[in-house]
């Protein structure tokens, strides 16, 4: 384990080279893409890759996502059928994460797929990212760069609030623009949402032109790393909240009169992209308990309703 602060690298060539210097030597750096930031490691190395597992405190059965810079990249390692080959040419670069039929000789880390025949891949959607996998020129297994079961990092700062002295680096691209993890869908068999996120589920059926099978389909494989509560605030979370209750803060949306509001105006890809901000936002104000104004189960409003689901679950 690093006990150093972690650095602080630029996004100039400089912190580039830096960041992929440190992932050949076997270290921990997080990186921006267009949803979260990921804590990224050589998906190679088993001790690069026990190393994310550490730094998160995370429950080793979960399968980590690897992270490419291109289609060419991800079919040296997985096996593509034709519902793949379309979505991967409609939405990479982007917030789609396809789970696939890992090659035999592949040569990635056991720890990376948990012992599962497929693995997730995706190419993030994010100029550093694809800047960055590209000087390192091999796979990076990346899981969200927060402590596990935290809220998820859009900013440079939430991943030292949550990390810091635990990884090496930081590579400080602001913001995150889309601000939701990607969409994963399990392309083995007939295709299978795993999980909401970047990509609205609308457009993967458009481009099938067919519908997914839903996460609780008996025939959908499961995503291990779906805990039920996740994404947690240091206070309670109460769902689609229509008035405040004694002692509450509200997280709005639309035009409501709130402390923080996810959007104003009413908009869901602004809303997604200020959800994760809004609830570190609420842990710094000290909110005990959150309520939440409804949201709309449409497009991205399904990835956001999905996050705020497990902020609110029971916590261990
Ligand atoms: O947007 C994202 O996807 C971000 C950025 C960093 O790329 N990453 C991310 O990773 O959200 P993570 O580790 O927080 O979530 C990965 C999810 C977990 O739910 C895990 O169970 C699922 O992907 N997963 C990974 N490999 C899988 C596999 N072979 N089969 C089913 N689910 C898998
Ligand atoms: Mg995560």
């Amino acid at each position: 384990m690093t006990f150093a602060p972690s650095r602080r690298l630029t996004a100039d060539p400089r912190g580039i080279a830096q960041a992929a210097q440190i992932w050949a030597d076997g270290g921990l750096v997080a990186v921006p893409t267009e949803t979260v930031y990921g804590l990224g490691a050589d998906a190679r190395d088993d001790t690069a890759v026990a190393r994310i597992y550490e730094a998160k405190g995370r429950p080793s059965f979960n399968p980590l996502i690897v992270h490419v810079p291109d289609l060419a990249a991800a079919e040296i390692y997985c096996v593509f059928n034709d519902d793949a080959q379309r979505l991967a040419q409609a939405f990479w670069p982007g917030a789609l994460t396809l789970v696939l039929p890992i090659k035999p000789d592949a040569g990635i880390s056991k720890l990376v797929t948990a012992g599962l025949n497929t693995l997730a891949v995706r190419v993030p959607d994010h100029p550093l990212a694809r800047d960055v996998l590209t000087a390192f020129g091999g796979p990076i297994a990346a899981p969200s760069a927060n402590p596990s079961g935290r809220i998820s990092p859009t900013t440079a700062d939430h991943v030292l609030a949550g990390l810091d002295g635990r990884i090496d680096a930081v590579l400080d691209g602001g913001a995150c623009p889309v601000g939701v993890e990607s969409t994963i869908v399990a392309c083995v068999g007939v295709p299978a949402l795993l999980r909401t996120g970047g990509v609205p589920v609308e457009a993967l059926s458009a481009c099938l032109g067919q519908p997914l099978l839903q996460p609780d389909d008996p025939d959908t494989p499961q995503a291990p790393g779906q805990l039920a509560s996740h994404y947690a605030p240091q206070g309670t979370v109460r769902l689609n909240a229509t008035e405040l209750r004694e002692g509450e803060v509200l997280l709005g949306f639309g035009p409501v009169d709130a402390d923080v509001n996810l959007s104003p105006s009413g908009d869901l890809i602004e809303a997604a992209s200020r959800l994760f901000a809004c609830l570190h936002q609420l842990d710094e104000m000290g909110a005990a308990h959150i309520a939440v104004s409804p949201i709309p189960q449409i497009g991205l409003g399904a990835a956001i309703n999905d996050r705020l689901k497990r902020a609110a679950a029971p916590r261990d």
